[in-house]
């Protein structure tokens, strides 16, 4: 199906099933610990062999000599691969670094060997065992030098773009606006610190391999491993029905299933994986640091004549920027604008999406900006974002938003959040040793076209099966999915079963990007549409007209149950939805506002959020439950970001130090306590027929400024580089009386 004009009304319209709550379908799996997840997979034919990797223990570099006959003769030890052995091994195109190292050492911790054994001691035991001599080279570690040498780069997912993206002449006005700010702020290296582990189990079945792997998108992890390993895709199948959490590092083929598969191939026996958590950081990829420049010049009135954001970004040879200035190209109006993108090379750990990639780090910077711009014209922080606001993309006026209720999402939400009790006086409120503080943001994340296949079976017994290889990283995709083809065919959830994550079923958009949702649904709605035309044809009824509820198929003067057009041998719908232009004509975004209270200790300067709220406007919601959900959890990383989550660098051996749970920090449940969301109504009609956007990464962007804003707001000091720990500020903190 192709999506190339505004969707009219259709039977997801009825909202009779989509748009409700509906708890999630897959939670009585996951609650009683019965939902295989990657490393869990029992049912092989032969008996499973362990894989520990080898990380390189240098940054940058030559390995020399690489003894493995120690390690060999350990107990229980079935193979031992390294580059050597391995042979001519291709790069996936989404991988940057060599997933499999050696004797170039690119970053710490790549791989450069997997040992396999029977057991996993014995494995990891012979692991220790391998010994390897390195020729050390000078690495480039520190992004601020790196910077100063660095290119202009491109937006990857902007291209074909300028290097510079300018309108009107942003220098000129600028320089003769009446009132200015001009401040840099700076985000650090990130770590997705999912839960559950990268982790696969590879077999291989003569020529064709299976991997039980933890991915988010299984076409690209399925492209990649192949062109990796040298074999026809076809050969490859990847499973990946439940995954604990990516965050954007399972969005790519990673170490695990490369080496499960290069293991598997060497011991002639399926081996499994999963990556121990210390080697996570600085083997897999991270959200690059970023440094940021924000010039803003205003009217005395406020308004917005000259906006400017420029960033700076680190990464491996032949990787991309952290896009952090997107949103900049279109949250505010401003007749003079600037942005760029600078890209640094790094000898760093590949970096890579995380969270709201672009967005996420962008929004962190230019939402302290607004916040201090306001302050600087004396205005309120929402005054100043809605007289700002703009209808129209501001670098092409001729092209509207589909939807933007940015204005709402500001208003309703300081309504809501009591914002007027505020006392725009910094450092003001006290309750007893805590000073109080309020702040805002808006929200800003852009929603992506991806096309998406499933199909839909209608078996005899009248029950419906979805099969797309989408997959389900804890967002919900599964309740959503079922509850899109159980409105599209007039059935209760209960009579539909949801497949994914499998390679053998159509490609789907995958969870990415907060495109999964909205894309994937479209995709078995298109699917649904086949179905139920061929019911009609079946059952002798006008596709067009005919309405499917309760189980029945209704049209003219004719009613008969849905089952009969199965009777005599099951029915299958399958199709993809597809993009035509409607992304082009229409900037289709997602919008919101975060509201944060919280208090900072006056004597120790420790943060506790009091209470968080976040108006969304991100198209149809379709299931508010499980939006609600994505919307916290991104808050909550958000509330990580703006307080905790920082890699720290050493920037003499080039890796990440904490590069464990207990050292990288993020938030628990006591550091969370009171958040509320709402959803203002909208029906996208220029996104796809769900009329639905993305929404789960909106609730991260912009979040982390609205908690600076509101330490600011507590205490008169203004941290610009995150994360907003103690040692930042607390000489700073007004005096305790
Ligand atoms: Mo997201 S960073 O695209 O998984």
């Amino acid at each position: 199906m192709k999506f190339a004009t505004p969707a009219g009304a259709n039977p997801i319209d009825r909202m009779a099933i989509v748009g409700r709550a509906h708890p999630r379908i897959d939670g009585p799996l996951k609650t009683t610990g019965t939902a295989p997840y990657a490393y869990e997979h029992q049912h092989l034919e032969s008996k499973l062999a362990y894989g520990c990797i080898v990380g390189a223990a240098v940054a940058k570099g030559r390995i020399t000599a690489i003894r493995v006959h120690e390690a060999r003769d350990a107990p229980g030890v079935l193979a031992i691969v390294t580059a050597q052995e391995a042979g001519k091994l291709g790069k996936g195109k989404r991988n940057t670094a060599k997933l499999l190292g050696g004797p170039e050492v690119d970053h710490y911790h790549q791989a450069i060997a997997v040992v396999v054994a029977e057991t996993f001691e014995q494995a990891r035991h012979a692991a220790g065992l391998v010994h390897v001599d390195y020729d050390r080279t000078e690495g480039r570690f520190d992004l601020a030098t790196a910077l100063e040498k660095a290119e202009l780069a491109i937006d990857p997912n902007a291209a074909p773009a300028p290097k510079e993206n300018r309108v009107g002449n942003f220098e000129e006005a600028f320089a003769a606006a009446a009132v200015k700010l001009d401040a840099s702020y700076t985000t650090p290296d990130h770590s997705h610190a999912m839960m559950e582990p990268f982790a696969s189990i590879a077999a291989w079945n003569g020529d064709e391999l299976t991997v039980w792997t933890s991915n988010q998108m299984i076409d690209w992890g399925r492209t990649d491993l192949a062109i990796t390993l040298g074999i026809p895709k076809e050969k490859v199948r990847l499973i990946s029905p439940y995954v604990g959490g990516g965050f954007g590092g399972k969005l790519f083929l990673r170490a695990d299933a490369l080496l499960a598969a290069l293991g598997a191939r060497a011991a002639g026996r399926p081996v499994k994986i999963a990556m121990p958590r210390p080697l996570m950081a600085n083997n897999t990829t991270h959200r690059p640091a970023t440094r940021q420049r924000i010039r803003i010049g205003c009217d005395a009135g406020g308004t917005i004549t000259a906006i400017g954001h420029e960033s700076g970004s680190g990464d491996q040879p032949g990787g991309s920027p952290e896009a952090a200035v997107s949103q900049t190209r279109l949250l505010y109006a401003g007749a003079n604008r600037l942005t760029t993108l600078r890209l640094a090379e790094l000898d760093l750990p590949e970096g890579n999406a995380m969270r709201a990639p672009g967005e996420a780090s962008g929004m962190m910077a230019l939402e302290i900006a607004i916040d201090e711009m306001a302050e600087k014209l004396g205005m309120d922080p929402v005054a100043f974002r809605v007289k700002n606001d703009t209808p129209v993309d501001p670098e092409k006026p001729q092209r509207r938003f589909s939807e933007r209720q940015l204005v709402r999402c500001l208003e309703e939400g300081a309504e809501r959040f009591g914002w007027s009790r505020r006392n725009p006086r910094p450092g003001q409120v006290r309750d007893g040793r805590w000073l109080v503080g309020f702040g805002v943001a808006a929200a800003f994340r852009n929603h992506l076209d991806m096309p998406s296949g499933a199909r839909v079976r209608l078996g005899r017994d009248g029950h419906i099966t979805v099969e797309t290889d989408m997959t389900d990283i804890g967002t919900g995709s599964y309740t959503i999915i079922a509850q899109t083809a159980a409105e599209m065919m007039g059935v209760p959830v209960d009579e539909v079963t949801v497949r994914l994550g499998d390679s053998a079923f159509p490609v789907s958009a995958g969870s990415g990007g907060q495109f999964g949702a909205a894309n994937a649904t479209a995709g078995v709605y298109a699917a649904c549409v086949k179905l139920r035309d061929a019911v009609a044809q079946r059952l002798g009824f006008n596709s067009a007209e005919a309405v499917f509820a309760d189980g029945r198929v209704t049209g003219g003067n004719r009613s008969a149950a849905l089952r009969e057009a199965a009777a005599a041998g099951e029915l299958a719908g399958e199709d993809k939805i597809e993009f035509g232009d409607l992304s082009k004509t229409y900037q289709l975004s997602t919008f919101g506002s975060h509201f944060v209270e919280l208090g900072v200790d006056s004597y120790t300067g420790i943060v506790r959020l009091r209470r968080m709220l976040a108006v969304c406007a991100a198209g149809r919601i379709l299931n508010p439950v499980s939006a609600r959900s994505q919307v916290i959890g991104a808050m909550t990383m958000g509330a990580g970001s703006a307080l905790m989550e920082e890699l720290a660098v050493d920037k003499r051996f080039g890796f990440f130090v904490n590069h464990d749970l207990a050292g990288y920090e993020v938030p628990v449940h006591a550091d969370i306590p009171h958040q509320e969301v709402i959803f203002l109504e909208e029906a996208d009609d220029k996104a796809n027929p769900m009329k639905a956007k993305g929404v789960g990464e909106l609730g991260l962007c912009g979040f982390g400024a609205a908690v600076a804003n509101a330490v600011y707001n507590a205490t008169g000091v203004r941290v610009r580089d995150y994360p907003i720990t103690l040692d930042k500020y607390l000489d700073r903190l007004p005096p305790v009386d």
